[in-house]
């Protein structure tokens, strides 16, 4: 009973307590994303938000990007391939808009990551488990939110 009541709490505080783009907002002092253009966003969040959100480009390097990009047809036991053309507007928007290329990014967010290394989920990254790391497995188990993958079962906005 307890415990219950302990988990339902936490989430409910995790839900209520963190807006993604404001509590980053917050911490990088206002980082929104320079669209190389309107619609190659539009193409991003369309086609790379129809599975799991449009992960924001600001947590990974652009090498990630550029290899996340690259085989699109082997994505996390996915086929997520496009054609060319469209991967190609993808791929320039999330480099430009990526942890090194940004304007802004707090150091924070690349610390730890070696330059060899090639991180192809946000949440494999030293910064994103240094913010996570206190969230009791239970809570990501729960439906709502199922695996740590889903970033809106826990903030809101994107
Ligand atoms: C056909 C469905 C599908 C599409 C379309 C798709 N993805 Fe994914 N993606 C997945 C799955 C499945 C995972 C693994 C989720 C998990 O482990 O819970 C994933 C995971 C990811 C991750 C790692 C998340 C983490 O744990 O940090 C990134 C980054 C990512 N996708 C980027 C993209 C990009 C960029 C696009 C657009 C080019 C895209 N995805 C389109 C299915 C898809
Ligand atoms: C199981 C719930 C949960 C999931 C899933 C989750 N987060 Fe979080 N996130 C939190 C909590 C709780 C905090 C800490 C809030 C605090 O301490 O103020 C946090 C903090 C953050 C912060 C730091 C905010 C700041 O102000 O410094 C960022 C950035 C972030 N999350 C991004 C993500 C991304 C991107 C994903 C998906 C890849 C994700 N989160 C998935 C619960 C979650």
């Amino acid at each position: 009973m307890v415990r219950h009541l302990f988990l339902g709490t936490t989430l409910a505080a995790l839900v209520a307590a963190v807006a993604l783009a404001s509590a980053w907002a917050d911490s990088a002092g206002g980082i929104v994303p320079i669209a190389v253009s309107a619609s190659a966003q539009e193409t991003f969040n369309k086609q790379c938000g129809a599975c799991h959100m449009a992960y924001p480009p600001v947590f990974l390097p652009a090498r990630s990007w550029k290899a996340i990009t690259s085989d699109l047809a082997h994505h996390f036991g996915e086929d997520a391939s496009l054609d060319k053309a469209t991967t190609k507007i993808i791929a320039d928007y999330l480099m430009a808009n990526a942890a090194d290329r940004a304007p802004g990014v707090p150091a924070g967010v690349l610390r730890g990551i070696r330059p060899d290394d090639v991180p192809l989920r946000i949440t494999d990254t030293p910064f994103w488990n240094s913010v996570h790391g206190n969230i009791p497995a239970a809570v990501i188990a729960r439906p709502e939110v199922k695996t740590k993958s889903n970033c809106l079962g826990c903030h809101s906005g994107n």
